[in-house]
């Protein structure tokens, strides 16, 4: 059992406490937002994600969870002090450090005086930031320390899962003593466990994300390709699948990437290597089909319905993907505000999301069920993958809507059920 502190309590630091505490170490979760602790001491963590609800509840009751907002006291008796703080893009796209600097200055006045605790960034940061900022912040205090980089690779939705069965770990370390103690930390992890310097660790994780955001870019333009040669994206995605080295998996077209990571992290690789001379030309085009993604849902439902002017138009799935109601750099707020734009009333649905979604298109009617989406709209498009969307079939859209046009924008509806409905999938003719 370790003594552990987490600096940040977000879906990254959260997720990770909980996983923690729920493997028997002792953990302490610390976060500036008054707000956000109160909710997680008692029990209702402020954002959802499968399964983390109970997970939270069961480590507060046995004691192996408690959250506070100084950390101080935490941080003097930790073994590992995680920080878990959030790394906004700035205007420019450039990476914010303000929160992490905020972090390590908390850190660096709780650190012991007669021991080297390990310092953990688990915080996506720009390769050099842990050696160029972090570290002299903590050198300031003239304490004793360790340093690590320990990037996450949570997916949302199934964070909980990632973080107890994590399919690999990287460790940035300082040095064989910092590797030894991460890899104790880690000993029941039935992964490979990568061990590097800290640049290494924290470029792999953009390393990551940029190839994966990417490889939806190539799914996403692979789609326009097909439709304009006029064969199955299906057809042919099958085909290159079967080629042992493309992994089958993020090939599925669509309405574009969004979420927490994908689209700031890249914006933050770009902004950082621009800024050392280097315009990055295909992460650059990565990043502007991206933004112009969306267009090509709206693109179909006008083939279908004509003007959009009075037209009323449902949109399925508010958050950027389904299981979560995560809403950052969700595609449903570009899609919607262009529908709005263009004369049409969007009237929205999300098992999750609505409350995060409402502030950001007011104008938008937001409704309970997919039911009253449908009811008497022109058209609909389904913008994120709840699996409770996928078993819809024809009758749902044939009984509830005006006129039966439907943009699947995540490719997760079955067009043999699609009997009777104009039906339009982007990369399908
Ligand atoms: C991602 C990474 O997967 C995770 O490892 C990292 O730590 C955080 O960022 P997440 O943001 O939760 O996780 O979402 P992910 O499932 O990766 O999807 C990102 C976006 O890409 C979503 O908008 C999704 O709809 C879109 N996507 C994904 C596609 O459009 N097509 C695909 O084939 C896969």
């Amino acid at each position: 059992m370790s003594r552990i502190a987490v600096v940040g309590l977000g879906p990254v630091g959260l997720v990770t406490g909980v996983a923690f505490a729920e493997e028997g170490h002792k953990v302490a979760g610390i976060d500036v937002d008054a707000r956000r602790v109160d909710a997680v001491r008692q029990g209702r963590p402020p954002f959802f994600e499968e399964g983390l609800r109970d997970a939270v509840q069961r480590v507060l009751e046995n004691g192996r969870l408690a959250v506070t907002q100084d950390g101080s006291e935490a941080i003097s008796e930790a073994d590992f002090v995680f920080l878990c703080v959030g790394t906004p893009a700035r205007p420019n796209g450039r990476m914010d450090d303000v929160y992490l600097r905020q972090a390590a200055e908390e850190v660096a006045s709780g650190l012991p005086s007669h021991r080297a605790v390990v310092v953990i960034v688990k915080s996506t940061v720009v390769p050099g930031t842990t050696e160029t900022i972090l570290k002299p912040l903590l050198e300031a205090s003239g304490r004793p320390f360790r340093l690590a980089v320990n990037p996450e690779f949570l997916r949302e939705g199934h964070a909980l899962e990632d973080a107890l069965h994590p399919d690999r770990i990287v460790l940035g370390v300082d040095g064989p003593e910092t590797a030894k103690a991460l890899r104790w930390l880690y000993a029941n992890a039935a992964c490979p466990i990568l061990e590097t310097d800290l640049r290494t660790a924290e470029a792999i994780k953009y390393a990551t994300n940029a190839f994966l955001a990417t490889k939806v870019a190539f799914a996403n333009e692979l789609a326009d390709l097909c439709s304009a040669l006029g064969v199955s994206y299906d057809d042919v995605i099958e085909g290159v699948k079967l080629d042992p080295r493309v992994n089958p998996r993020f090939l599925v077209p669509g309405v574009g990437f969004g979420g927490s990571c994908f689209p700031k992290d890249v914006k933050a690789l770009v902004a950082a290597v621009s800024a050392a001379g280097y315009a990055p030309p295909l992460l650059e085009a990565v990043l502007r089909q991206n933004e112009v993604q969306h267009e090509r849902a709206l693109a179909l439902l006008k083939e279908e319905l004509g003007d959009l002017r009075g037209k009323r138009v449902a949109l399925l799935g508010l958050a950027f993907k389904g299981n979560t109601d995560d809403v950052r750099e969700s595609r449903a707020v570009p899609l919607a505000r262009a529908l709005l734009e263009q004369g049409a009333a969007v009237v929205g649905y999300d098992p999750r999301a609505e409350a995060n979604f409402r502030p950001l298109v007011p104008e938008a009617e937001l409704v309970a069920s997919v039911e009253e989406a449908l009811q008497g709209a022109d058209g609909c498009i389904l913008q994120a993958d709840w699996p409770q969307f996928s078993v819809l079939g024809a009758e749902d859209f044939l009984t509830h809507m005006k006129t039966p046009v439907v943009v699947d924008g995540r490719r997760i509806l079955d067009p043999d059920k699609m009997r009777g409905v104009r039906f339009r999938r982007i990369g399908s003719p």
